[in-house]
């Protein structure tokens, strides 16, 4: 089952808890270890900040607490692996927020000048002042993989948030959510550029009116692209999220299909005995341009023969006489509904053992 990107939490609706007046205020000195006092609390108790369960292991971010389904909102250090229970987390003397494990080694929580005090506060934010009161550092300055009711992705700052792997692991993910000038949020494949080619925007400006959480599926049926991972695309008629491989790949996951596709045979021996290669016409069918060699020519059919003569050639794409070469793997493969015929067309290489 797929999760939906843009999770409402009607947050009034599942806590009854009336916020305190005033703070909890963290101050230097302060301690907290994996298995007692494992967190800082929210006045109302709704949010804490501290250690959560990880795998084998702990990770230190803010969560709601007293709810049983643990719901991470902000973590610090995402990529590093889960630490063993016999850390400590030192609000240290001199006013800075480590990580101390058993064998000394010290990590930042997070990167902000020597602090005088710290507080989880009711709205999820967890925010470090310096000694005159002053807010130095705040969670959600920094925002991982959730925005919440009352935070926003900074336009200017090209804050993102970084989907996570998965509910269980909140390591940087495949998707990030970008807040643009206009209130929009546009979601891009990690590792791409920031622009239209790769972009997915959504159709309601800003964020809605609850958490916007960002989950590795990205947002609607078959967006954001690369959603399918390499050499498949979604097909975008479904309900759910339904990869397809592109003719002549198989699921290189059976059991996660959007981690992509592979050649269920190889081209190596294209001039070999016994084997040979066939071209499938596609329509339809666009993806990451990058070709190796373009040239142009008259007919499909020529741009067809251009590949397959060619060993180097895996797919071609061919628009406008234009017959572009390219390689594996085909990223971002997107299938424009309705089909035009007159669009660009796509053929794959697909090898196959002669008898
Ligand atoms: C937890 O922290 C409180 C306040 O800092 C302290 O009084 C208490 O002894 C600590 N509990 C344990 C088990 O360390
Ligand atoms: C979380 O995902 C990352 C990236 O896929 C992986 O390297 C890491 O081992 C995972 N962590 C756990 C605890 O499964
Ligand atoms: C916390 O850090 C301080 C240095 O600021 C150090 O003196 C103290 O021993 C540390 N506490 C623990 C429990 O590691
Ligand atoms: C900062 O806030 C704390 C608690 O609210 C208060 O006790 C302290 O006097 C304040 N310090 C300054 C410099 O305003
Ligand atoms: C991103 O853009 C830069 C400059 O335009 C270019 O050099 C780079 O190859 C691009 N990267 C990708 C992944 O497209
Ligand atoms: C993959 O190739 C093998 C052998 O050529 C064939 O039996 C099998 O049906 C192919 N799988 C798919 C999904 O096409
Ligand atoms: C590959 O197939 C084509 C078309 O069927 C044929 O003309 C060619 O001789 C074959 N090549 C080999 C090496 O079998
Ligand atoms: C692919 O990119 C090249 C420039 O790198 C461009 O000239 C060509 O028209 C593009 N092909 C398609 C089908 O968009
Ligand atoms: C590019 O491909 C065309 C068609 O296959 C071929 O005629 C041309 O020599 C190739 N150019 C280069 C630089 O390899």
């Amino acid at each position: 089952m797929m999760t939906p990107i843009f999770l409402f939490f009607l947050l009034s609706s599942i806590f009854t808890v009336e916020a305190q007046q005033g703070q909890s205020i963290v101050k230097p000195g302060s301690i907290l270890t994996p298995t007692t006092n494992s967190s800082w609390l929210s006045p109302s108790g709704l949010y804490a900040f501290g250690f959560y369960k990880q795998g084998n292991g702990y990770t230190v971010g803010v969560f709601l607490a007293g709810i049983p389904q643990m719901t991470v909102v902000w973590t610090a250090n995402r990529d590093n692996p889960p630490v063993s229970a016999q850390v400590t987390l030192n609000f240290t003397s001199d006013g800075l927020l480590v990580l101390q494990s058993a064998q000394g080694t010290e990590t930042r929580v997070a990167n902000f000048d020597p602090a005088g005090s710290a507080s989880m506060l009711d709205t999820g934010n967890f925010v470090v002042y310096n000694s005159d009161n002053q807010s130095i550092w705040e969670s959600f300055q920094h925002p991982t993989d959730t925005l919440l009711p009352t935070q926003r992705l900074l336009a200017d700052d090209f804050v993102v948030l970084k989907s996570s792997v998965s509910e269980s692991n909140q390591s940087t993910g495949r998707f990030r959510a970008v807040m643009q000038q206009d209130g929009y949020v546009a979601l891009y494949p990690v590792g791409t550029n920031l622009t239209m080619e790769y972009g997915y925007w959504s159709t309601s400006g800003g964020v809605p009116n609850g958490n916007l959480n960002l989950d590795d599926q990205g947002v609607n049926i078959c967006f954001p692209r690369g959603l399918c991972g390499v050499n498949a695309f979604c097909d975008p008629g479904g309900n759910d999220i339904n990869c397809i491989c592109l003719p002549g790949f198989v699921f290189i996951d059976e059991s996660k299909r959007t981690s992509g596709c592979e050649r269920n045979s190889t081209t190596e021996n294209c001039n070999g005995k016994g084997m040979n290669t066939t071209m499938e016409e596609v329509s339809g069918i666009i993806w990451e341009n990058l070709t190796y060699n373009q040239s142009l020519l008259l007919t499909k059919q020529d741009c067809n023969d251009a590949c397959w003569q060619d060993c180097s050639c895996e797919a071609a794409l061919f628009n406008d006489g234009v017959c572009g070469k390219q390689k594996l793997p085909l990223r971002f493969v997107n299938i424009k509904i309705p089909i035009d015929p007159k669009a660009t067309l796509a053929f794959i290489k697909i090898p196959y053992f002669c008898k």
